[in-house]
């Protein structure tokens, strides 16, 4: 909690470090009262720091301080001052031994950084800025120090022991405590820093490495859990093969280790060999998560894997450059999941959250550039546009380099870098040295807020054979940056022609073929406006354009309905197949919202309902991608479309086509029903999980017919399918269209599952995300159940967060309840919990998209908000910039 108002810090103001740590003694004797931690730093005059007489100015965050000294002399009082933030030494040695004691108490720590204690045990975040909250230290990332941990703790209570590194001591102590510990060889900074006391079990494994390194893996839970590690393990053990195949990375340590925790503020964190997860993103078994879930799970073990690489050996200089390791991991972690996986399935659900999620924050009060140049609480920047759209850049980078010349660049940075803390700048600087491509305009994309704009029209000559492209690009204005210049854009096309992709003759301009019969090119869009000509072309083409999504952009092209249709039913590019159907369904949701309001009925257009038997009918079509293009643009996508947004009209709108779509394909979505039924044990493999998502799609579409044989399908697979995939979508289509089996399913489905906490947050999920009217109310109530609990974070996200982020009718409600109960939480939670508090505070922040009068109402709230004493960080940087945007 501050005392002024918090300020900001720029990424112009940075300064390398004064002093550096060589080794980090820690010492801990965990208590049930408190915490006492006792540090031994190593420390030196930086040679790089020009301020050779600086005093000692450690970060230190609600630490009680027991004991200071220097080279074995105690400091007395006079010597070092503390303020809430830092503690002071006027006067030191250029090398020297700084011990220090603090005390601490993680039973009370509901934040969730720092030492915590999480369903019994002890665990850490020390990401960003939690380090601090252990001990006096130089908490920032480019101070990087070798780890020596020694953990003392009740030996019946805390079995198990452990931090980074390996147990290099372990013995039983007279008083009945173990006293363990550990030694991690590689330099790293604090924030990757872990400890973890509790009374766990482990699965293990092995994995041996290229080099034939036998490496020990165990999965740490707690007893009841352990049935549930099998998936996280083989996911864990692909990614170890596939970074080395993929990136030449192998595993450097021995042992490689991972616990899962209950109460846990994001997904999970790479801590050196020690990685820390979220229960919800490492425990999967059929019965109790589902197909979504065991895509998750694989996909974070593989990130927080990858990051040992990419994150780890080579860390980031300062938490600008927060993206240097987020963006390049979830690149890595998508590439990793598409090959085992369906890659066009996977690029079509990163792109729809890219489209849904990070363009709206860029278009709000807290868009910020892949590299930020300013923030007032770093953890709020762990966010889509770091993450996802921090990816995106990298992937750009690796389209215009290729596969071979991305993997030479990737070598250098790792070879050039190893045991370096570095910045985006040095990524790009590898890479730009292995290729001798020139990115100097391409590093516009580090820099600037907003997604840009791109404006393309087409036109052809038949008597020359000529097709013109004109492509134009902007950026909008975000906050502090306007006119903004324009990017180097990588823009994926091809040309279709009645039989298939046409040859490429691209006059003039330089452009890389993607394709061997060039029936694909790159081009580069580095102009605000360019032509690209295409020749000898028999027939008018319709063109397919930023392939594969190829760069972050939102694309205008005036389509017209066949051109789309044509797209859908035969582009070679599936992305490209499922956004033409995204385009055509925004195109119908456009006339249906006109007619709504002129009080008239819309009919869905008979084409668009054709295209879609046409794909129905087609056998040879990924099951998964079918399921994806039967679903409508969702509201949240639409959200970004329509402007200002009528959360109200989209809705209903969207759901009268949805019922429409449903009587449109009622023979054909029954038979696909039936056709995906699958007597096969459950394997989370893409088949079978493209078949149920398809069966799934389908049973949704039914049974908004209302008719009896099929809700009776629909309690037929509610009771009796034995995988929580079928279960859960049988529950929530029950409870969205059947009021006379909804509170039965619902309380049937209570009492089997009461005891999984993670599938009870399905459960509340379900519950919150409901469109009927009185959801708020029952969220409300729902609140008051045993089995909520507002410091776990997994169950604010389940109830609060669903209602509030996929529950638009009713969080919306006209008459701002439910703006007022999200304040409400904000409120609450700042205290305790204010990262959390922070993120479910985005929803509000997002006020301008809205029609006048929700706008009043959602400012009304923020301001309510700031006008609370003690504001965190956190919450106070996301109100402030929301209310003066
Ligand atoms: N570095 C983590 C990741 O893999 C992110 C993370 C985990 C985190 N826990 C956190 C960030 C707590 C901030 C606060 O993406
Ligand atoms: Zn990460």
């Amino acid at each position: 909690m501050r005392d002024a108002q918090p300020s900001a810090i720029f990424l112009k103001d940075y300064s390398v470090p004064a002093f550096l740590i060589d080794a980090t003694e820690l010492r801990f004797e965990l208590g049930e009262e408190a915490t006492t931690v006792h540090s031994c730093l190593t420390l030196r005059r930086n040679p790089a720091s020009d301020n050779a007489t600086a005093g000692l100015t450690l970060h230190g965050a609600e630490l009680e301080l027991l004991s200071l000294a220097i080279d074995g002399n105690t400091l007395s009082e006079s010597q070092w001052s503390v303020s809430e933030e830092t503690l002071c030494i006027a006067e030191v040695p250029d090398q020297f031994e700084l011990r220090c004691s603090t005390r601490i108490y993680p039973q009370k720590n509901t934040s969730l950084e720092g030492l915590y204690k999480s369903s019994g045990m002890f665990c850490t975040q020390c990401e960003a800025e939690g380090f601090r909250k252990i001990t006096y230290y130089l908490d920032r990332p480019d101070v990087m120090s070798v780890f020596t941990v020694e953990i003392l703790a009740d030996a019946n209570t805390y079995p198990v022991l452990l931090s980074n590194g390996n147990r290099t001591d372990v013995e039983t102590l007279e008083d009945g405590r173990t006293r363990v510990v550990w030694h991690d060889p590689f330099p790293k900074p604090a924030y990757l820093f872990a400890l973890v006391a509790g009374d766990l079990q482990a699965v293990e494994d092995t994995f041996t490495t290229c080099n034939g390194r036998v490496v020990e893996l165990k999965i740490y839970v707690e007893q009841k859990d352990l049935d549930k590690c099998e998936h996280a393990m083989l996911s864990l053990k692909n990614a170890m093969r596939w970074d080395e195949q993929v990136y030449g990375r192998e595993y450097d340590l021995d042992i490689f280790n991972i616990v899962a925790v209950d109460d846990f503020n994001m997904g999970a964190m790479e801590n050196k060999s020690l990685n820390i997860f979220n229960t919800s993103c490492v425990l999967a078994k059929p019965e109790t998560t589902t197909d979504a879930g065991f895509q998750r799970v694989e996909g974070v073990v593989a990130h927080e894997y990858f990051h040992n690489w990419s994150g780890n050996r080579v860390t980031c200089r300062d938490w600008f450059q927060l993206s240097l390791k987020e963006g390049f991991t979830v690149f890595r972690d998508a590439e990793f999941s598409a090959d085992m996986g369906s890659p066009t399935v996977k690029r079509v659900e990163d792109v729809s959250l890219l489209r849904s999620t990070q363009f709206a924050e860029d278009a709000g009060p807290m868009a910020h550039p892949v590299r930020p140049d300013s923030f007032i609480e770093i953890s709020n920047f762990y966010t889509v546009t770091i993450y996802e759209k921090g990816a995106e850049v990298v992937r750009m980078i690796h389209t215009l380099l290729g596969p071979e010349l991305f993997r030479k660049g990737s070598d250098l940075y790792f070879e050039r870098h190893d045991g370096q803390a570095v910045t985006c700048e040095d990524f790009v600087l590898a890479m730009e040295a292995a290729s001798g491509m020139d990115l100097s305009q391409f590093r516009r994309w580090y820099e600037l807020a907003g997604t840009p704009e791109l404006d393309v029209s087409g036109s052809y000559d038949a008597e020359q054979g000529r097709y013109t492209l004109t492509v134009k690009q902007h950026c909008p204005d975000t906050p502090g940056q306007t006119n903004k210049p324009p990017l180097h854009i990588p823009f994926s096309v091809a040309l279709l022609g009645e039989a298939g992709a046409l040859r490429l003759n691209l006059q003039g301009q330089e452009a890389d073929s993607e394709t061997a019969d060039n029936t694909e090119m790159v081009l580069h869009v580095t102009e605000a406006q360019q032509q690209f000509v295409f020749s000898e072309l028999p027939e008018e083409p319709v063109p397919s354009l930023l392939r594969g999504f190829s760069a972050p952009v939102k694309l205008h092209f005036p389509y017209r309905r066949d051109q789309l249709i044509a797209l859908i039913t035969r582009d070679t590019d599936g992305f490209c197949r499922w956004d033409a159907c995204q385009q055509l369904g925004i195109l119908e949701m456009t006339a249906a919202m006109e007619s709504a309001k002129a009080g008239a009925d819309y009919q869905l257009s008979a084409d668009f309902s054709g295209a879609l038997a046409q794909l129905l009918a087609d056998d040879s079509l990924d099951k998964a991608m079918l399921a994806m293009m039967l679903v409508l643009p969702s509201e949240a996508y639409l959200a970004e479309v329509f402007k200002p947004v009528d959360v109200h009209a989209i809705h209903h709108a969207r759901e009268r086509l949805r019922r429409q779509l449903a009587e449109a394909l009622r023979e054909p979505l029954l038979q696909t029903y039936e056709r995906c039924q699958d007597a096969q044990p459950y394997q989370a493999n893409a088949e079978q999980i493209a078949r149920r998502s398809l069966k799934n799609t389908s049973l949704a579409y039914l049974m908004l017919l209302g008719e009896e044989g099929i809700a009776q399908k629909a309690r037929e697979q509610f009771a009796e399918s034995q995988n929580m995939t079928d279960r859960l979508a049988a529950l929530t289509t029950l409870v969205n269209n059947e009021d006379s089996a909804k509170a039965e399913a619902l309380m049937s489905f209570y009492q089997d599952w009461q005891h999984e906490p993670l599938v009870i947050n399905q459960w509340f999920q379900v519950q919150a995300a409901s469109s009927a009217p009185g959801t708020l109310e029952k969220v409300k109530s729902l609140m008051n159940h045993p089995a909520f609990d507002i410091r776990n974070p997994n169950k604010v996200r389940a109830l609060i967060a669903t209602f509030c982020v996929q529950n638009a009718v009713n969080f919306h409600r006209e008459d701002g309840a439910g703006y007022a109960f999200l304040a409400d939480q904000v409120i609450a939670l700042n205290r305790s919990n204010p990262q959390i508090a922070s993120r479910l505070l985005q929803p509000l922040s997002k006020w301008r998209k809205y029609p006048e009068a929700a706008q009043q109402k959602m400012q009304a709230e923020l301001k309510r908000i700031l006008a609370e004493p003690d504001l965190s960080r956190d919450v106070y940087e996301v109100v402030s910039k929301s209310v003066s945007s």
